[in-house]
């Protein structure tokens, strides 16, 4: 579960602050697929790195599975991301050298508990639940965008996280491949139970989500319901 507590985001400009969110509470429960949706500039991204540790709030508080993130040290902040929270970007953020299951392992290979047989085991597994174990092989720009998509989201579930976080995911992708990197989301929140967290602005991808967080001007407009 998350939970924040008046969470508040503030960038200084010069002589104005920008509040990037202004004061924000809510709640998600584990397993929900949620949306965050809002117009440009509302906060939807600030939101979303604050909730996966990659950027510190200026105010308020962070609760994780009941553990506090701002009493976190940088190494456990590293190691709680690095073993509970997988990340997908609306640029695929893949690795142009390696192959695709190479970019798949790197997660994987990051922790000391698994050994070489037992990571590609798991990247060979998920690549399969993604569908592009035959492309396992490839380069990322030997794929289409909505292939080079799957292979993140391959990547970013390789360490069962408990938390996927996407931020805009489908960005680059047209109607048909946004379908099918929804469609393998909402996969992997019923097959795997994993709670996902996704940005979004297209109206349209509503019906895959659990429920919708709005906001506007750094707040949930919704109450988040
Ligand atoms: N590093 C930064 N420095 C200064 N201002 C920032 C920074 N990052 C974001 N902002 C500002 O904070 C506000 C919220 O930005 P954010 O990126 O969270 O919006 P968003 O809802 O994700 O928008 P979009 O839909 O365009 O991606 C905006 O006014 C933005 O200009
Ligand atoms: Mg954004």
């Amino acid at each position: 579960m998350i939970e924040t507590e008046n969470l508040r985001k503030v960038y200084p400009m010069g002589s104005f602050d920008v509040k990037a969110l202004d004061g924000v509470d809510l709640a998600i429960e584990k397993k929900e697929f949620i949306g965050i949706m809002g117009p440009s500039g509302s906060g939807k991204t600030t939101l979303l790195h604050m909730l996966g540790i990659l950027d510190h709030p200026t105010e308020g508080k962070i609760r994780i599975d009941g553990t506090d993130i701002g009493k976190l040290t940088d190494y456990e902040k590293t190691m709680f991301r690095l073993y509970k929270l997988g990340y997908v970007f609306q640029d695929y953020a893949l690795v142009p050298e390696l192959t695709v299951i190479e970019n798949v392992s790197l997660p994987a290979m990051l922790r000391t508990d698994r050994n070489e047989k037992e990571y590609k085991a798991a990247s060979y597994d998920i690549l399969q639940r993604v569908g592009l174990c035959d492309r396992r092989g490839h380069l990322p720009k030997e794929l289409s965008g909505g292939q080079q998509q799957r292979v993140a989201i391959a990547r970013a579930i390789v360490n069962r996280p408990d938390i996927l976080f996407a931020d805009e995911p489908c960005a680059n992708l047209d109607t048909e491949n946004s379908r099918m990197v929804l469609n393998l989301f909402k996969k992997i929140n019923e097959e795997m139970g994993q709670t996902i967290v996704m940005v979004s602005h297209e109206e349209w991808h509503k019906e895959y989500f659990d429920r919708i967080i709005r906001m506007r001007d750094g707040k949930i407009e919704n109450g988040g319901n």
